[in-house]
């Protein structure tokens, strides 16, 4: 595959989402072919499956249940969408990835983080990010923007309590010493265009090497 994989991580209300429109509209600016997408979703059996995972009245769903469909909605994503655009060379921004289900199911559900990276990689088939961005926040700050944001209508993740947020955060930092090469650490917790030019400041490395 020759282009360039970024996945955007942190917890809700990080700002990531954001970031990820501008670093769109940058990488376009400099002649890159841009794919911008998001998990769980992106395609449309994916963005059904997310309707299930996330459907406030789904309050009987396992964890294990949980863990599967959103490995599903990866698999098809991937196949559908994400692979043949890396095919083409294209920069392939995906809001969420992998590391979402190793923190918020392995990790703060309680799953095991070994447990739920093995059946992700019978989705993804070692189809990993060459580079992962990791927004910072601490969760409290994070629920308190959710909260303040109106325009975001609350799903089932967004309303469990504080502790689950919170072992959702200790669960990146572990992940960040996993993996210290693949994924970098951002404030998150600065005005939003130093978050940005931090943010491009990890990924520049990257274009350099012309991937
Ligand atoms: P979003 O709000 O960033 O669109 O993500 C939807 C929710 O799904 C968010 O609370 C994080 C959660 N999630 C997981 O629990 N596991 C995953 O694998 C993914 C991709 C998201």
């Amino acid at each position: 595959m020759s282009g360039l994989f970024i996945t955007f991580e942190g917890g809700d209300g990080a700002g990531k989402t954001t970031v990820l429109n501008q670093i769109s509209d940058w990488l376009k600016e400099s002649g890159y072919s841009v794919l911008k997408t998001r998990e769980p979703g992106g395609i449309h059996i994916a963005e059904s499956i997310r309707e299930i995972i996330l459907n406030k009245e789904h309050t009987t769903m396992d964890g294990r249940t949980e863990a599967l469909l959103y490995a599903a909605a990866r698999r098809q994503h991937l196949v559908e969408k994400v692979m043949p655009a890396l095919n083409e060379g294209q920069v392939v921004l995906c809001d969420r990835f992998i590391d979402s289900s190793l923190a918020y199911q392995g990790y703060a559900r309680g799953l095991g983080i070994d447990e739920v990276y093995q059946i992700n990689q019978f989705a993804i088939e070692g189809c990993m990010p060459d580079v992962t961005l990791f927004f910072d926040i601490p969760p409290e700050e994070g629920l308190k923007r959710i909260s303040a944001n109106d325009e975001r209508e609350k799903n089932r993740l967004d309303l469990e309590a504080v502790d689950f947020h919170e072992r959702v955060y200790e669960a990146y930092q572990l992940l960040l010493r996993k993996y210290p090469e693949r994924i970098q650490s951002i404030n998150a917790h600065q005005d939003i265009e130093d978050v940005e030019e931090a943010a491009k400041e990890v990924l520049r490395p990257f274009l350099l090497k012309g991937k």
